[in-house]
């Protein structure tokens, strides 16, 4: 058995809006003069580059951009963005965007500082040591990825997810200005903030540390639920109930914007430790299969794998209903915990993410091969409160088609 937890994140935060003011100077004290800054087109039209650049240049920082990113980013637009990072041999790399830029950020300075190529690193614990100084400047309240320890990314050729994992990914400064969200299109503040919501729930709901079936002395990247992370993923629960409807209607809503920036980091803090499960193991294939975005694919399954996890902890949920905002005065236990899988229905649905697989074009033939490759994936497995096997799997996929 467990008898030990521990708590990871990046190692300074820095909050508020105009916090990007000071990237310029965040940048000098890591010993940066010349940065690299790993963006895509879309942040570049909403003018954010040009934010970071002020601040870049009054602090006389040189700047080189990638401009290239993706949603979803291939393998190859890391090696081109590594390209770029070779070419412009800079101190410090900056990425500015959602998850995606993050993780080409990550894997960049991965390379940078130890050479080869993104493939040499996938995997868990690859990562030799400390790499460049990475600053993460989070422009969508979602992925977490500003203070995660996971790089994502899509090998075209095998249609699957790749990552590498390590806890020395974690950037150096997390950058979070709500500022820099106004302008997040409401589908994208949909898909991230369902995302963000997914993290806090799978990090509370999941097995409990002690139970997590991996030797006590073995590394792990997702320890199993913990009382720090629980903490974190409660409020971001309250958070992103009260306020990601309001974030999707009516974007220039500061307020509303600040507490999903918010929400999304306390989600990110807390599932980056205790870990996701069976919603983000479901989603990995679906999306190579679908292209349809990391956010969407767990929105879609979040309702269906709660109740299937609802008998192993019915208390954890009973308090989530709690935290959305439910009515469950009088009520059961179970009648309670039933409340949070119809909390995150109508919230879902106000969103406009799509309700069954077929929806997104998934066909019944398709679900064995889906529930056989989330099957594989063992650290988000192993992480679920109810033991899973390949049929299970199959019967929740079945139930969101
Ligand atoms: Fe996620």
């Amino acid at each position: 058995m467990r008898q030990q937890w521990s708590f990871s994140t990046a190692g300074d935060i820095l909050f508020g809006r105009n916090t990007v003011r000071r990237l310029g100077q965040i940048v000098r004290q890591l010993g940066g003069q010349r940065v690299l800054v790993i963006t895509d087109q879309q942040l570049i039209a909403a003018a954010l580059l040009d934010r970071v650049r002020e601040s870049l240049e009054e602090a006389n920082v040189e700047l080189e951009a990638f401009e290239g990113g993706e949603p979803e980013p291939r393998v190859e637009a890391a090696r081109a963005c590594i390209e770029a990072a070779r070419a412009a041999r800079p101190e410090v790399i900056v990425g500015l965007g959602g998850g995606s830029n993050i993780d080409l950020a990550k894997t960049a300075a991965t390379v940078l500082r130890w050479g080869g190529d993104p493939a040499d690193y996938f995997g868990e614990n690859k990562v030799p040591g400390p790499i460049l100084p990475l600053v993460a400047v989070s422009t969508t309240a979602g992925t977490g990825s500003a203070v995660s320890p996971v790089a994502v990314l899509t090998d075209v050729e095998r249609n699957l997810k790749v990552g590498i994992s390590s806890n020395y990914l974690r950037p150096r400064v997390a950058l979070y200005d709500p500022l820099l969200t106004v302008s997040c299109p409401p589908k994208v503040t949909a898909e991230s903030g369902i995302d963000a919501l997914t993290h806090a729930i799978e990090a509370y709901t999941c097995i409990d540390y002690h139970a997590l079936p991996v030797e006590p002395d073995q590394p792990v990247a997702y320890s199993g639920k913990f009382p720090l992370a629980d903490a974190l993923a409660e409020r971001a629960i309250q958070l992103i109930g009260a306020n990601l409807r309001k974030a999707f209607y009516q974007g220039r809503s500061l307020a509303a914007r600040e507490a999903m920036h918010l929400g999304a980091l306390l989600a990110g803090m807390a599932f980056s430790n205790a870990g996701a499960a069976a919603v983000h193991a479901l989603q990995y294939p679906i999306g190579t299969l679908t292209h349809t975005s990391h956010g969407l694919g767990n929105g879609l399954l979040l309702p269906y794998v709660m109740q299937h996890n609802l008998p192993a902890c019915p208390q954890a949920f009973a308090d989530i209903a709690r935290w959305l905002g439910e009515e469950v005065e009088g009520l059961s236990m179970w009648e309670a915990a039933q409340r949070s899988v119809e909390a995150v229905q109508r919230l879902k649905a106000d969103i406009g993410i799509p309700r069954r697989l077929r929806d997104i074009g998934i066909a019944e033939e398709q679900l064995p091969a889906i529930a056989q490759a989330a099957f594989g994936i063992e650290r988000l497995i192993r992480n679920n409160p109810r033991p899973l096997s390949v049929e299970a799997l199959e019967g929740i996929l079945r139930r969101a088609l």
